[in-house]
């Protein structure tokens, strides 16, 4: 199985993202956390960030909202070139119909739950996604420790998407090290967001190998 290391650069230095992003060239995607003062007690950028972000890095961009009404915002997001757009299933209105949007813009869609959200809902509408972010963290801020009781969930999506054939990525984000991302690897995670470990303990490139060869070695085979 694959397994892609999408930094956050919620961490990085604002003012330079262009230099914080080439520092990062050996990610597989760049993840973007998208925050709207509403959902989260947190601010941070909107669409056109994004389309500069876009024009400055080759790599694909991993867009997360973290935003009130995504059925109203995120197909911009997905308009803008990013290349997944994840809206929370707690904001949506109208998930599905949302995912299909997004799908026919031509981005993968995904769906994230908070620590707090029960995730067998949506097990049954598994094809209409790409990805699933299981949140490690309360989404709002950067920093904060991995909350351990929220993989039982990975263990139903690993289930569910092997049950189901698809090329569904099931993703973490939030609290995630060299010793976290081995915990979630083992639960059925295939793609990590790391924000202050990739960024805040020295030379991103190094971070980014340590965190793939720990996720490597942990990974389900198959
Ligand atoms: C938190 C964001 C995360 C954040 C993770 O709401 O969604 O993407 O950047 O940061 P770390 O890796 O520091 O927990
Ligand atoms: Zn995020």
């Amino acid at each position: 199985m694959a397994v892609r290391i999408n930094p956050s650069i919620l961490t990085a230095d604002f003012a330079n993202l262009e230099h914080e992003l080439s520092r990062i060239a050996t990610a597989d995607l760049v993840h973007v956390d998208v925050m709207d003062n509403h959902f989260v007690p947190n601010l941070t950028f909107g669409q056109r960030m994004v389309e500069s972000l876009q024009r400055v890095t080759p790599l694909p961009l991993d867009v997360h909202l973290m935003i009130d009404d995504p059925d109203r915002w995120a197909p911009g997001y997905a308009q803008a070139g990013a290349y997944s757009v994840t809206f929370h299933a707690e904001a949506a209105t109208d998930a599905v119909a949302l995912a299909r949007t997004l799908r026919d813009i031509g981005a993968r869609a995904g769906i994230a739950v908070k620590p707090g959200t029960a995730i067998e809902p949506y097990l049954e509408l598994l094809p209409e996604f790409d990805q699933v972010l299981v949140m490690t963290v309360e989404p709002g801020f950067g920093g904060q420790s991995f909350i351990e009781s929220t993989m039982p969930k990975l263990g139903l999506l690993r289930d569910a998407v092997s049950a189901s054939g698809l090329d569904i990525w099931l993703q973490v984000d939030g609290g995630i090290t060299e010793e976290t991302i081995a915990i979630a690897a083992d639960a059925g995670a295939d793609t990590f967001v790391a924000g202050s470990s990739v960024y805040n303990q020295g030379e991103p490139a190094s971070q980014i190998a340590l965190l793939r060869a720990a996720a490597q070695a942990h990974s389900h085979s198959g």
